[in-house]
């Protein structure tokens, strides 16, 4: 039980609200689903099927295809054809209209798509619905315009396509991952071979739905479902001319040993350990809500979170103490629940490894606090919690722990503040709160990390480029940059 609710007893009274489960009637699912190659569903060759479940109910939701060599060889070759013979010679103008369609179907389908994307992965609906659909729709959008305006993008060079793309992506954010691979792909004339996370392969194949029925040419876009082996065959495939993968640091170096030599392009984007500083002169109420969106919503399952705090002395007593408040309102729970803020974690697996790190941080002699809320009885999840007066060597500091877990340490100087928050492995974003513009600058100039947000945390937009320094990877998406990596000169 924690002290603020003890202090204030008529705060905390229990006060809740109503249920307010979105609606599951609306959408359409199979039992069971089939490998999509060359523009049809296709039974795979390996006879095995893996099941997926909810991880907020644990039941069982469908039968995924599982894909073995053979079968992503017959997807690389179904791309490498409809490059070949279609989709190189296709003008822009063309391959846009198809772009532009899936990104008007995925509107069309947004409810359907956000209630899957929850069912199947645990996060909130309020996420899925507000963020993860209407931004892979946006993303489709964004890249349908740049397609036959590649000289422009990059004048006085020739830009050209590569062949066949190979893109592995990770269960956190499916079907937007999706979206940021296969988007720049089809705008620079290039096929795709995509695989979803094994736990998520629900709303890939469900695009793979939208893109049959956009009537985009056969084998431009493959999706073929499967675990770490079935990556590793995308990844090895000798017709693969770009590999871009998205999820651990630990499978990212395995992918790049495993590409060394080869003439294949690769972007990495991998794990982060990002810290929100917040300066004496910071709005703390705003700093707050940051730091509890930046960590707690999406169960912490970001690779931008904002998993460290760090907090000028000041006020480091002060935000503590409105942080631990904002905690115990925050709602964990069924993630069908349009009020629930904090859903279910990804998987068992996900869950056991941040509850090792609960019990790594408290044996390394951090405060832990966590908000009196009780947890649902079946399902994955877990308590939104924060490790006070952590050290610089702490593994909770150093380590990515995917989960909603942060790590607060304080600081006296800018200078410090600079050294600790790049003082990790990783470098893929940061926030910084504070009223002064030219402290921001300052900040920003000095982060070694991709993306840096000013008094607000974990925005998005498909024209901003995404991607890290250091342990994070390499290689950029979203924005003009996003094309280069698609594109040769
Ligand atoms: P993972 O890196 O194993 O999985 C990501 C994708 O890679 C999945 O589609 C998986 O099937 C595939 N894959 C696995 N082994 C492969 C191989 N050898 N070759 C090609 N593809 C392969 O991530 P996992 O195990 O699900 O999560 C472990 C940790 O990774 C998390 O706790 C988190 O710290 C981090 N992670 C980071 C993400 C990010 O966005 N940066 C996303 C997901 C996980
Ligand atoms: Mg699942």
């Amino acid at each position: 039980m924690s002290k603020i609710k003890e202090n204030n007893p008529e705060y905390f009274t229990d006060w809740k609200y109503a249920p307010s489960p979105e609606s599951k009637d609306h959408i359409r699912l199979q039992n069971r689903y089939e490998l999509f190659i060359n523009g049809k569903f296709v039974k795979p060759n390996s006879k095995k099927y893996f099941d997926t479940i909810n991880p907020a109910t644990e039941e069982k939701i469908a039968e995924i295809a599982e894909a073995n060599e053979k079968d992503v060889d017959l997807a690389v070759t179904a791309a490498k054809n409809a490059y070949d013979k279609v989709w190189k010679k296709m003008p822009g103008k063309e391959r846009a209209k198809y772009i532009y369609r899936i990104a008007r179907m995925i509107q069309e389908k947004a409810r359907e798509l956000a209630v899957i994307e929850t069912m199947d992965g645990g996060k909130a609906i309020r996420e899925s619905r507000d963020i993860d659909v209407p931004l892979a729709a946006n993303h489709f959008f964004y890249y349908a315009g740049w397609a036959d305006k590649l000289e422009y993008a990059f004048p006085n060079r020739k830009p050209q396509s590569l062949g066949v793309a190979g893109q592995i992506i990770p269960w956190n954010f499916p079907l937007l991952m999706a979206a940021w691979k296969i988007a720049p792909a089809l705008a620079t004339g290039n096929t795709v071979v995509l695989k979803p996370a094994e736990t998520t392969s629900l709303t890939a194949l469900k695009l793979a739905e939208i893109i049959q029925e956009s009537g985009l040419p056969e084998g431009v876009v493959n999706i073929v479902t499967g675990f770490g082996n079935t990556g590793a065959a995308i990844v090895n495939h000798a017709n693969v001319n770009k590999v871009a993968f998205t999820g651990s640091t630990d499978v990212g170096k395995i992918i790049q040993k495993a590409i060394a030599g080869t003439n294949k392009k690769l972007t990495l984007e991998l794990g982060g350990k990002a810290a929100n500083i917040v300066f004496e002169d910071a709005p703390l109420d705003q700093a707050v809500e940051g730091i509890i969106n930046g960590i707690f919503f999406n169960q912490g399952h970001v690779c931008c979170a904002g998993s460290r705090l760090l907090v000028q002395e000041g006020v480091a007593e002060i935000l503590i103490r409105k942080l631990k408040d904002r905690m115990e309102t925050l709602i964990v729970g069924d993630p069908l629940d349009k009020n629930t803020d904090i859903g279910a974690i990804n998987s068992k697996e996900q869950l056991s490894k941040i509850n090792e790190y609960i019990k790594i941080g408290t044996n390394e002699g951090a405060e832990i606090f966590q908000p009196s809320c009780s947890l649902p009885k079946k399902g994955f999840f877990c308590k939104p919690t924060l490790f006070l007066n952590t050290s610089q060597s702490h593994r909770v500091v150093q380590e990515e722990i995917f989960g909603p877990v942060l790590a607060v340490q304080t600081f006296r100087t800018v200078e410090e503040a600079i050294e600790k928050a790049n003082n990790i492995p990783f470098g893929l974003s940061a926030g910084i709160w504070t009223d002064k513009g030219s402290k921001i600058f300052n900040m920003t100039s000095k982060m070694r990390a991709g993306v840096v947000w000013a008094n607000t945390y974990n925005k998005f937009d498909p024209t901003s480029p995404f991607g890290g320094y250091k342990e994070s990877g390499f290689g950029r998406e979203g924005g003009l940059h996003g094309l280069a990596a698609y594109l040769n000169f």
